[in-house]
């Protein structure tokens, strides 16, 4: 047909433009390869170091005969495990590929162009990406005096807003919002605003001084939904398996809109198994421990500032430009997340891990800061 070509630029949903492509970090075989390494560390992604449960592995096991079948559309059985340990509905679940999914399904169902929605700085990058291909704007209210600036967060709702993402403990920053602090911000959070509350990393945190019960607050406030996930705290990050506890009336919703089949046969056999391995669970939260500590001490003795974390990672101000230090870290064998992604320049983020993973970045780390800050305390 003539006259009617379309531009590249108008093939695309426009929000598009504004992207910019993920990109990888490098296979570590390959980066082993180009540096001559034998072992690397990848404390980057705050996977878990001890590996996946064993009874989530025997369960993919068994199911990988079953590859032929679809899934199970509603993850029926893993549905009501989970929620008779939660004390929750089945209809209040909705089960992802991974809490990144869910996150991008809060943003298809909720959004519409030109709403705001509200999250903390520094945070989870997958909010605002996901709710800004909606057409959303996203504002994002800076951390004080290392905390979340709850009252400012209250503050920059407006009409336009139409979600309030909290993650809590904060990734990167791993600290958490208190029964008390969630309690004063939602007086200030009018009832009938969505309200999620990311919750990746709760086992690490549910111990912690006044860490808050929000599946109780479901009942008093049903605009609220809670992620959680399978991938931190059961090490099965690769099956990709996550979900979702809110209401009744929001649950449905976002199933109606969710991909049927994409929970798949092994991440839900996986889940299944990783549910009922409470040896996994307690020997994971003691590993994280041992290793939040070591690295505390460390950063205590050196003068180093940091989050106190409540989560299997841990926040920690280096003095050193974070690209640098990444890329001389990364030669001696151990990756982390660079701080500068957020905008805090001199920042790392380190996972947590086994004690040898740990001691070997804690002399790593020395070594750079040896070289670069002569005169320093380490
Ligand atoms: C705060 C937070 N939420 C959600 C996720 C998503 O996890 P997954 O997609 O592996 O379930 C992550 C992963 O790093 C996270 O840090």
């Amino acid at each position: 047909m003539k006259g009617n070509k379309l531009a590249m630029d108008d093939i695309f949903r426009k929000e598009t433009k504004s992207f910019q492509a993920y990109v990888p970090g490098k296979p570590v075989e390959e980066v082993k390869m180009e540096l001559g390494l034998n072992e690397i560390d990848k404390l980057a992604s705050n996977e878990n170091q001890l590996g996946p449960s064993p009874k989530a592995v025997e369960a993919v096991r068994q199911a990988a005969a079953d590859i032929h079948f679809y899934p199970e559309a509603g993850c029926p059985e893993l549905r009501r495990e989970l929620a008779e340990k939660l004390g929750v509905a089945e209809n209040q679940l909705v089960f992802g590929n991974g809490g990144e999914e869910l996150i991008q399904l809060i943003a298809q169902t909720f959004i519409n162009q030109r709403d705001e929605i509200i999250t903390a700085d520094p945070t989870f990058g997958i909010y605002g990406i996901t709710a800004g291909l909606m057409g959303a704007t996203t504002v994002r209210v800076s951390f004080k005096d290392k905390d979340f600036d709850l009252p400012g967060m209250a503050a920059a709702i407006n009409p336009k807003t139409k979600l309030i993402y909290l993650c809590s403990p904060n990734n990167p920053t791993g600290n958490y919002i208190s029964k008390e602090q969630l309690e004063v911000f939602l007086q200030k959070v009018p009832s009938d605003l969505p309200l999620l509350i990311d919750e990746a990393y709760y086992e690490f945190a549910a111990s912690c001084p006044n860490y808050p019960d929000t599946i109780s607050l479901l009942a008093k406030r049903p605009r609220t939904i809670i992620l959680r996930t399978f991938s931190k705290i059961s090490g099965i990050a690769g099956v990709r398996i996550g979900y979702l506890i809110s209401s009744v009336e929001l649950a449905t919703e976002l199933n109606k809109i969710k991909l049927i089949f994409g929970v798949n046969r092994l991440a839900q056999e996986a889940a299944r198994g990783a549910l009922k391995d409470e040896d996994h669970l307690k020997k994971t939260l003691e590993m994280n421990r041992r290793s939040l500590d070591r690295m505390m001490n460390a950063f205590n003795e050196w003068d180093l500032d940091y989050f106190p974390s409540a989560a299997n990672f841990i926040f920690v101000d280096t003095g050193i430009d974070s690209r640098r230090l990444f890329d001389q870290l990364l030669r001696l064998g151990t990756i982390v997340r660079p701080g500068f992604y957020w905008g805090w320049d001199n920042w790392i983020r380190v996972s947590t891990g086994t004690t040898e993973q740990t001691e070997r970045f804690i002399q790593r780390l020395k070594k750079v800061l040896d070289s670069e800050r002569p005169a320093s305390k380490t």
